[in-house]
């Protein structure tokens, strides 16, 4: 009850009463104040005036499965939420769910991991309280080769969400991480279940740095938060939120083309590498070349010096500026 009354109130945005409240959601009048009490208790800053009736005027940022079902639009992302204040990995939960047969869209997002995983085996730092660690969990009916397009598919989602949450001029280092002034802000981790043949699942782990204002020395250069850029602390639920909505529309069409001939435009109008000369690191050594953009299945067209143009896969090289991270 509580996440409708919360959705009622944000939705208003000024003063409901507690009749309109009652009789819009069809419960009584001591439900809508019981379920007011419990959104206060749990940091909503809510003002109730007599004749009026209630107003929302704060909200904590906090990242409790109601607060994010009360922002979400989405069709399935996040028709089931599981919140968890410390997990070991986001990932490893949904892996988990997906064994027990949990549906696609199946969101689980923690405060804290304990062994948050990024890319290539290495760690990812997940302190409490400052980041969106997520996962979620979708079936796609195409074959295992199409896979490492998703993940594409998420970069443009986080990129173009805090594009239109934060106005931050957010951009995407090929093929998944999103980058503000050159440094990381988002790292995605896409993991698959498949046979010969089928993709069984994939969860798609979302890592965001929202509100840390520090990092660990060996981070300090290529990493920054959503907070240092914007110069504000940062809602993170919505920003949950915004990410979903932007993931569903790409996926659709994704889903429908099985390729991303129809969203390598909107890919490349935020593709920081577009134009830019880069070290592509292969297990044969390391090659400088110009990268040109992505085909239809999201692999990054590069040149060499000699006008030579060839594709390279996700997964089996990575890509650096000559000069730096981007
Ligand atoms: C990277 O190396 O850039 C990918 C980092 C992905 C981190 C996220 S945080 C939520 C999810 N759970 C994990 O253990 N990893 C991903």
């Amino acid at each position: 009850m509580k996440e409708k009354v919360l959705a009622v109130l944000k939705q208003k945005g000024g003063y409901v009463s507690g009749q309109e409240l009652s009789a819009g959601l069809g419960v009584s009048r001591t439900a809508v104040w019981k379920a007011v009490n419990s959104l206060k208790e749990a940091g909503y800053g809510i003002e109730s005036v007599r004749n009026r009736g209630y107003r929302l005027i704060s909200s904590p940022d906090v990242l409790l499965s109601d607060e994010i079902k009360s922002q979400l639009s989405t069709k399935w992302f996040g028709n089931k939420i599981l919140y968890f204040d410390t997990i070991d990995s986001t990932n490893n939960e949904i892996k988990r769910q997906a064994e027990k047969g949990a549906p696609c869209g199946t969101l689980a997002i923690a405060e804290f991991q304990s062994a948050g995983r990024g890319r290539r085996g290495r760690n990812w730092q997940s302190p409490s309280g400052s980041g969106i660690w997520m996962s979620f969990l979708i079936k796609p009916d195409i074959s295992p080769d199409k896979a490492p397009m998703v993940t594409l598919v998420a970069a443009m989602a986080c990129a173009f969400a805090i594009r239109e949450e934060l106005g931050l001029d957010a951009m995407i280092k090929w093929p998944n991480d999103i980058v503000i002034g050159g440094k990381k802000t988002i790292g995605i981790l896409t993991e698959m279940s498949a046979e010969m043949d089928t993709v069984n699942y994939i969860v798609i782990g979302i890592g965001i740095n929202v509100n840390m204002t520090e990092f660990p020395e060996e981070l300090r250069r290529t990493a920054t938060s959503l907070a240092l850029e914007c110069g504000h602390q940062v809602a993170r639920s919505r920003l949950v939120a915004a990410c979903g909505k932007y993931f569903e529309k790409y996926y659709e069409i994704f889903l429908r083309d099985k390729s991303l001939k129809n969203l390598k435009k909107t890919y490349e109008s935020a593709l920081v590498n577009k134009g830019a000369d880069v070290s592509v690191i292969t297990a044969d050594g390391t090659f400088n070349r110009k990268a040109l953009g992505i085909n239809d299945m999201g692999e990054l067209m590069v040149e060499d010096e000699t006008g030579r143009v060839e594709t390279v896969r996700a997964g089996e090289v990575s890509v650096r500026g000559i000069y730096g991270y981007v």
